[in-house]
């Protein structure tokens, strides 16, 4: 697996999320209250929200725009919405976090 550095996880806030432009899109890139990392695409499976700019409450994201609940560890929609964002691999070694873009670039 190819994996891309994509900077430290002290860049991102703390139960926040930093948007990734990318070849294939734009990835929103999360960091949890207890420093997990998760990497799906930036774009609500319901209208295309801005993932990013959600609220990260456990694992999971609330999008900005109507609410919808994304589990960030599945990319699926929580509750009675129904729908789902790819995932992409991370990791995060000694606070550097890559992600495997080629897996992104071979699904294309
Ligand atoms: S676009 Fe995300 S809930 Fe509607």
């Amino acid at each position: 697996m190819n994996w891309i550095e994509i900077g430290s996880i002290n860049d991102i806030p703390c139960r926040g999320a930093r948007c990734i432009a990318t070849p294939v899109g734009r990835i929103a890139v999360f960091r949890t209250a207890d420093d997990q990392v998760f990497a799906i695409d930036d774009r609500c499976p319901h209208k295309g929200g801005p993932l990013s700019q959600g609220i990260v409450h456990g694992a999971a994201v609330t999008c900005p725009l109507h609410n919808w609940v994304i589990a960030l560890d599945t990319g699926k929609a929580l509750g009675a919405d129904e729908g789902e964002v790819r995932t992409i691999p991370v990791k995060c070694e000694n606070g550097a976090i890559s992600i495997a873009l080629d897996i992104l670039m071979a699904a294309e």
